[in-house]
């Protein structure tokens, strides 16, 4: 009996759950590493649920737990990959439940496709139509705070000073919007950056940001990861660009920092993006000692200088 399951994180299974051949599928490999770590399950990350033969598929899904989009997108999933069986573990109200398989049952062999394609550019650079898909951040439009974050960059590194910029990482890349916009623009003044690296942790991310950067001929190494860089690639960096998540209690933002304190050469610049910058700043002083804050778009875009001898506080 092969078994599926869909939607679930570390914290929702159970030593049962998991008798017998049970595969778990994660989007974001972040969830792959604890189901691995707390109950040494079998996990996936992908971007797609992985080919069967299934017997049994159990979804675990509801408003809490992701976007109706995300829902339907893997419901159509599972409909192609007909299991034996299927259960739905939905959590929440019994009017949405029915919502949603109501939307299901209208027509099932109907596929719809839930990319959607939306345009960004900063001053001086390309239109560019962004692709994403339910699940990715942001999917359907543009982070207002990725672009205050592409704006500031793209404006520092065409001056003067940010000339000899060539090596970026965009970590928490998203679906590439602020490294591709910033790589797009320095390719447009004629100083293309040539070691453009996106990371994310989320598996539909790293696939829209590969579509995005092959779509605009921007050269890029695109990487699923939860905890920053390969080691070959410490000091090696000029600018490290992050829009990390708040949700944990800066917990990602600090795992952010103390990647952009390892991959930056000395001299190397640090740039974050926050609504409120009382929050982040803190932490951004553990990793570097000065922070200049820049006002854009109703953000703060926190820029930092890594210092030879700066000892960690
Ligand atoms: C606020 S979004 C920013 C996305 C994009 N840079 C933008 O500005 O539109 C934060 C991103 O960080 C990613 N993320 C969260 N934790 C991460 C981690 N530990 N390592 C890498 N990426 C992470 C999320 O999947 C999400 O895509």
């Amino acid at each position: 009996m092969k078994t599926l399951l869909v939607g679930y994180k570390a914290s929702d299974l159970s030593a049962k759950m998991l008798e017998g051949d049970v595969t778990c599928h994660v989007l974001d490999i972040y969830h792959r590493h604890a189901i691995e770590k707390v109950w040494h399950a079998k996990a996936v990350c992908t971007p797609h649920l992985p080919e069967g033969p299934w017997d049994l598929i159990k979804f675990r899904t509801g408003p809490k737990i992701m976007s109706g989009e995300l829902s339907l997108d893997l419901m159509q999933e599972i409909h192609r990959l007909a299991p034996k069986s299927f259960e739905l573990d939905f959590v929440g109200k019994e009017r949405d439940e029915n919502e949603l398989i109501a939307k299901i049952k209208d027509n099932p062999e109907r596929v719809r496709s839930f990319k959607a394609e939306w345009p960004a550019s900063v001053p001086g650079g390309e239109k560019l139509m962004f692709s994403s898909y339910p699940g990715c951040f942001c999917h359907r439009r543009l982070d207002e705070g990725g672009l205050a974050l592409a704006e500031v960059v793209s404006r520092e590194l065409s001056s003067k000073e940010g000339a000899k910029a060539s090596s970026l990482l965009d970590m928490g890349c998203g679906c590439g919007l602020v490294g591709l916009l910033v790589g797009s623009r320095m390719k447009a003044a004629g100083k293309p950056i040539s070691n453009l690296v996106l990371v994310d942790s989320h598996s539909r991310a790293v696939e829209a940001a590969t579509e995005n950067a092959a779509k605009f001929d921007i050269p890029a190494e695109v990487i699923l990861s939860d905890n920053g860089t390969p080691s070959r690639m410490d000091g090696s960096f000029d600018i490290f660009v992050g829009n990390p998540p708040y949700y944990s209690d800066y917990r990602i933002a600090d795992v952010f920092l103390e990647t952009a304190k390892r991959v930056l050469r000395n001299g190397g610049v640090c740039y974050t993006v926050c609504k409120n910058a009382a929050g982040l700043e803190p932490v951004q002083k553990r990793y570097f000692p000065e922070v200049e804050i820049i006002r854009r778009r109703g953000y703060a875009v926190l820029k930092s200088v890594k210092e030879a001898d700066h000892v960690l506080v």
